[in-house]
């Protein structure tokens, strides 16, 4: 029997899922569940990094981000589903890994040096910012994950974690894996104003927004914006909405989209309202399913707790043999 490879990745609970996670994200999480022996989990306290002022969206967020999870179809039969902060294993292995990560490998992370850059006032960059990738390190190698699926926003992250695991192993004797990172082919989502859909730019569908905000959502939304008036032609590769389409509309719909949309055989408001019926019939089992788990609280409880039980088993072996490699045991 061959062990199948560890997969871990982790998502901050900084609000509600949109779009852009689920197509980029977790329907690569799907097929990842069936093929590996997957964990993944709520990352809260590296939520804090930012949110340390407002700590409820955390504590909210990580019910939510379980809910999403749950509703898009992550089965917690097949993957590991828990939450960073119950494993207090992750927060003793980051302290060890900080002792031997040489401060310069920090202070040359691109999300530290753009951070700092933008000015950074004080309170912004912190401490625990600054450490943001060794706690990330910490998560993934308390698991001895082969495989970390993430973003290429992620990547110098992965690359840190990977530098930190050689080191460790180098010193202390070969405890770890050196984890690899899976690059998502990203199928950027884009956002209602033309830019990547990103919370931070408040220009995302979020996987839970009703029928009344999507319709809202989606007339707003820009498309060609070359194209003024309705007699003019557009190109659906420069509209910004297209892309939409074929994640929800039918193949016929979207060629005949294709077509008509060059010649002006098809107006905006036409196409938008074609893109809103089936996004609404789309997302209908997604809300059904969250509207299941909301009236059913103690479920989604009770899949934190097993999810904890199953992570906090190998997060503490792992330590015991951390411990003994630092003579701390
Ligand atoms: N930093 C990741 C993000 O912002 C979240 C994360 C935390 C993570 N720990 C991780 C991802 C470990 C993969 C593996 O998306
Ligand atoms: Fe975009 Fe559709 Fe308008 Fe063409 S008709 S520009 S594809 S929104």
């Amino acid at each position: 029997m061959t062990v199948k490879k560890r997969v871990l990745s982790g998502m901050r609970t900084t609000g509600r899922l949109h779009l852009g996670h689920y197509h980029g994200v977790l329907t690569n999480w799907l097929k990842l569940q069936d093929e590996y022996d997957c964990y993944f989990f709520a990352a809260d306290w590296h939520a804090l990094t930012s949110e340390y002022q407002d700590p409820g969206i955390v504590k909210e967020s990580t019910v939510d981000i379980f809910i999403d999870w749950l509703s898009v179809g992550i089965d917690p039969e097949k993957a590991t589903l828990f939450i960073q902060s119950q494993i207090k294993e992750h927060a003793e292995l980051h302290l060890l890994l900080s002792m031997i990560t040489p401060l310069p490998w920090l202070l040359r992370n691109p999300t530290y040096k753009d951070a700092t850059a933008e000015g950074g006032g004080e309170g912004e960059v912190t401490y625990g910012f600054l450490g943001y990738p060794v706690l990330q390190a910490a998560d993934i190698i308390i698991y001895k994950a082969n495989l970390v699926p993430i973003g290429v926003d992620q990547l110098p992250h992965v690359e840190l974690t990977r530098e930190i695991t050689r080191r460790f192993n180098h010193l202390y004797g070969e405890i770890f894996p050196v984890p690899e990172p899976i690059l998502t082919e990203t199928s950027k989502v884009n956002g209602l104003d033309g830019r990547k859909m990103s919370k931070s730019y408040n220009n995302s569908i979020y996987l839970s927004d009703d029928e009344k905000t999507l319709k809202k959502k989606v007339s707003s939304m820009v498309t060609d914006i070359q194209r003024a008036r309705r007699n003019d032609p557009g190109d659906p590769e420069k509209c910004n909405l297209f892309p939409l389409h074929p994640l929800y509309s039918s193949p016929a719909e979207v060629e005949e989209i294709r077509a008509a949309c060059p010649r002006a055989e098809i107006g905006c408001v036409d196409c938008k309202k074609i893109l809103l019926k089936n996004l609404v019939a789309g997302l209908a089992p997604i809300h059904d399913r969250q509207n299941y788990y909301r009236e059913h609280p103690e479920l989604v409880k009770e899949i934190i707790e097993t999810g904890r039980g199953r992570a906090r088993k190998v997060a503490a072996a792992t330590m015991e043999k951390v411990r003994k490699a630092v003579k701390l045991d």
